[in-house]
Order: C-alpha cells, then structure tokens, then sequence
C-alpha cells in the first residue's frame, strides 16, 4: 500500500489551514483476500461448531461472504441437518476472522457419520467501492455429523458448560445447565 498526500485541483486547493488531507491509496487487494479455513471438524447433533473466514492482505472496508452447506455437490435445504444451510457473515473494517457458526440439528434418528462441505460462494462490499475477493483455493471445508448413538440424544450440555470441571457439589449446579435445545 502506498501513502499519498492528496493533490487538489483548481479552486479547492486548500492552504494556510494546519490540516492536510491524506489519502491511502488502496492497492488492489486492500480489502482482502477471503478463505476458509479448511480443517474438517465434527459438528455433534444438538451442538454448533464454529469454521472460521480468513482475510489475508487488506483489511479495510466491510466485506459481507455468503456461504453454503452442500451434500454431495447439492445445496441443502434450509433446516436439512443444520439449522442455517447457508448464511453470511460480516466483516467490519479492521477484522481478520470471523467464525461461520453451524448448528447441527438433533433428529433423534441412530445414523452413520454424515458429510457435508461447507463452502465460501460469493462476497461483496469493501472500500471504496466492491474491493473483497475470494481466494482461488480454500473457499470449502468438510463438516461431519458424527454417528449418535445417544438413545437420549435430544438432551445435551450447553457449550458454555462443557469446560467445567466436575465436582460432585457442582453437579446440581450443573443440572440447571442442561439444556434441551431441541424441543422433544
Ligand atoms: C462499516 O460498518 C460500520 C458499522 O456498521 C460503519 O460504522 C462504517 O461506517 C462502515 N464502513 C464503511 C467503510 O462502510
Ligand atoms: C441462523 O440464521 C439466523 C437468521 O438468518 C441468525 O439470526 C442466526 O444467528 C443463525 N444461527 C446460527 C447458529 O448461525
Ligand atoms: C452472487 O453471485 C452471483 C453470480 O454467481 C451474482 O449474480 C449475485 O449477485 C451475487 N450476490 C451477491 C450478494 O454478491
Ligand atoms: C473443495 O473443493 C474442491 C474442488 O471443488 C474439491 O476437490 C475438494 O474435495 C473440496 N474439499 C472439501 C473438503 O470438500
């Protein structure tokens, strides 16, 4: 990227005044180059996992990615599986990642290990003008569902609460925290 003082023209030609007007000068990528970080990772029924956007280069201007769930080359419908099949996801000036939020949907039903690809379709936005780019490779990641074999399947922990430690005086704390995201 270049700094560049701004030159006026004709009239406007500011002077005698103790400011000065500095143009950056975006360079062509200065919006951003967007990927997927491409690691599969599991998404249990009932629960969400985050897959996270990239931007490289650039990081001025809001930049808006659209994205899908596809299941062997076939956009899901929406609530197949997951609770949003595809979506957006904003990037405000400044910022460098954002996570793609996926829920999978508890559907009570023993299956096998499910696979989905989540996939960067289409962006627009940045500054000046529509400046956001997608990357030429890492715009999917694989999504699995992991085989349930929960016969209870529709009672999960709260993300938030995983992390605890167990403590057998917490665990009536803990039972508050149950929660059953998924009506029965
Ligand atoms: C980006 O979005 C923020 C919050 O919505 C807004 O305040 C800001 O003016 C926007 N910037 C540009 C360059 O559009
Ligand atoms: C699903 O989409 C709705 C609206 O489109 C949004 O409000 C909600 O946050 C999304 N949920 C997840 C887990 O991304
Ligand atoms: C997404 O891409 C399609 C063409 O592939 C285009 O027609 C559409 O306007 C784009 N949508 C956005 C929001 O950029
Ligand atoms: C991503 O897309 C490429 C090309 O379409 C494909 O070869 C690859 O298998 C996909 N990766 C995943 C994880 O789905």
């Amino acid at each position: 990227m270049c700094v560049c003082i701004l030159v006026l023209s004709g009239d406007a030609v500011v002077y005698g005044q103790n400011t000065a007007t500095v143009v950056i000068e975006a360079n062509d990528d200065a919006n951003g180059i967007f990927s997927l970080d491409s690691t599969q990772k599991p998404v249990e029924e009932g629960r969400t996992n985050n897959f996270y956007v990239l931007r490289d280069r650039g990081h001025f201007g809001n930049v808006t990615l659209y994205w899908q769930l596809f299941a062997n080359d076939t956009p899901l419908e929406p609530h197949q599986e997951f609770l949003n099949t595809s979506g957006s996801t904003v990037f405000r000036t400044g910022e460098k990642t954002k996570p793609i939020v996926l829920e999978a949907i508890s559907d009570k039903l023993p299956e096998f290990n499910e696979f989905y690809e989540l996939r960067l379709m289409n962006i627009s936005g940045g500054y000046p003008g529509e400046g956001g780019k997608l990357a030429e490779k890492n715009l999917n990641a694989s999504v699995l569902i992991p085989f349930n074999d929960d016969p209870f399947g529709v009672f999960a922990i709260a993300p938030e609460s995983l992390e605890r430690e167990v403590a057998e005086d917490v665990l009536s704390e803990l039972s508050h925290m149950v929660s059953r995201p998924w009506k029965t």
